[in-house]
């Protein structure tokens, strides 16, 4: 394409270094749409005759048939997928091909099939966290009464409805879709027409291309065109966010399936079991879940450290951009659908979540929210008075609920029967009816709005 200055080929290892072939070839159909909507622009404005621009329709046509049939190029002597498909253009139609490349450069060029490859994955991503919104807000409903114990430090802290926790996570996924709307509504700037660096002095209708290619208007500085990838490290900064949300998930669930726990039981189709261990039931879905997050913030440390000092405009450095896109996508798209499938099809088990939560003095804040209410204690003093009730309990070796209302009125003698009315896990669940709180009535009103927001 260049041979015009050089005397010699590039060496062999020259040739492996500088090709982006072998994984580029993946944006050859926005590299097809790219080439006809500049093709029939340049007709338009009478830049190409009428029969060129036919012509070179008509082979890129063909070439697309043939892309599409898996008759993808692998030469690395062609370099990209750009100079791939120029190549065999010109064996199909001759020196009419040589025409297509007029007021373009492979720079504007790769920033717009990237850009519209990554528009695609972030409109994926937003539709395939929504699939597994839809099964966690299916769990929530059926699990809204479903008492079990709500942590902090890991340590048993106040009952919580499994519902809530459910739509815990479903909140999460909301933030994680609209960061992909945002980031989607962003690369909306079309950089094709800005050739080298600098423009062109030919008489682009830029409106045109943007339109035929879905996009929103033509970017306004052909420097930062060719240079930007923001819309990439979009992608990979709300893909870190929604895996990293993803991989807490997973780690939750593996810590519920195992045996001191026992809060649910992971299914068959997503368990693996053990080459010499032949009770073990191994949660590997969820663990690669987890580790897969890794990778994924290594794909955007990865592009962050290749874009950082880079001077305007187009660095061959940027090639390196697209692989860990590639991979950062195929892996998040593997961790939802993974991870949707898991959480559908897992058996939960209430009463061992049930039992769980009556240990550790789970009510212990609603006796002092009792004393509060009840005797109008001092929150303070009502922890204080709490806090002997739980010791007292411990020496028992009980819990708070069996403590002997005598020795809860050794204790504070403000305390009478009634307070066992709020020291079951079932009346702490539902006394908590704050907005957001986890009582049955508010998850399922949330329930509601999680699915009218699904629109199911
Ligand atoms: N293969 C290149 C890439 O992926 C295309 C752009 C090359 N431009 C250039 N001036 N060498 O970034």
């Amino acid at each position: 394409m260049w041979g015009g200055r050089f005397a010699a080929e590039p060496a062999r290892i020259m040739q492996r270094i500088n090709a982006s072939l072998p994984f580029d070839k993946a944006l050859w159909r926005e590299d097809i749409a790219g080439s006809k909507a500049h093709a029939r622009m340049l007709g338009d404005q009478g830049i190409l005759s009428a029969d060129d621009t036919r012509e070179i329709i008509d082979g890129l046509n063909r070439i697309e048939r043939d892309y599409a049939a898996g008759n993808l190029p692998d030469d690395l002597a062609l370099e990209d997928i750009h100079m791939a498909t120029e190549s065999r253009l010109a064996e199909l139609i001759g020196p009419a091909a040589g025409r297509l490349h007029t007021a373009r450069s492979r720079n504007d060029q790769v920033a717009t099939d990237f850009k519209l490859w990554v528009r695609g994955a972030l409109e994926a991503a937003g539709e395939t966290i929504r699939d597994l919104q839809m099964v966690l807000v299916e769990v929530a409903e059926q699990h809204a009464d479903t008492v079990m114990p709500g942590f902090t430090h890991l340590q048993v802290a106040q009952p919580v409805t499994l519902g809530h926790h459910m739509l815990a996570y479903f909140e999460m996924l909301r933030r994680d879709r609209s960061r992909f709307a945002d980031a989607l509504a962003r690369a909306g700037e079309c950089p094709l027409g800005s050739a080298a660096l600098a423009g062109t002095g030919f008489p682009l209708d830029r409106d045109k291309t943007t339109a035929a290619l879905g996009f929103d208007r033509p970017t306004a500085n052909s420097l930062d065109s060719v240079s930007d990838r923001d819309f990439a490290l979009d992608y990979l900064t709300a893909a870190v966010q929604c895996s990293l949300h993803l991989s807490r998930l997973a780690e939750e669930l593996i810590i519920w399936a195992s045996a001191p726990f026992g809060f649910v039981r992971l299914p068959d189709s997503y368990s693996t079991g053990s080459s010499i261990m032949p009770q073990k039931r191994n949660p590997d879905a969820a663990e690669l879940v987890r580790g897969h997050t890794g990778r994924i913030m290594g794909c955007m440390t990865s592009l962050m450290v290749t874009m950082k000092g880079l001077p305007l405009a187009y660095s061959k450095d940027m090639q390196d951009d697209k692989e860990p896109v590639f991979e950062a996508h195929d892996l998040l798209m593997l961790c939802l659908q993974a991870l949707t499938g898991m959480v559908a099809e897992c058996a939960f088990v209430p009463e061992r979540m049930r039992a769980a939560a009556a240990t550790g003095f789970s009510t212990a804040t609603d006796l002092a929210d009792w004393l509060v209410r009840e005797a109008n204690v001092p929150f303070r003093e009502a922890h204080h008075i709490t806090g002997r009730a739980v010791k007292a309990a411990e020496e028992r070796g009980c819990d708070l609920p069996e403590l002997p209302l005598a020795t809860l009125r050794e204790i504070d003698d403000r305390i009478d029967q009634r307070v066992f009315g709020v020291l079951t896990v079932e009346a702490s669940v539902a006394s908590r009816t704050s907005y957001g709180g986890t009582a049955p009535v508010r998850v399922r009103e949330q329930v509601a709005r999680a699915r009218a927001e699904l629109g199911i």
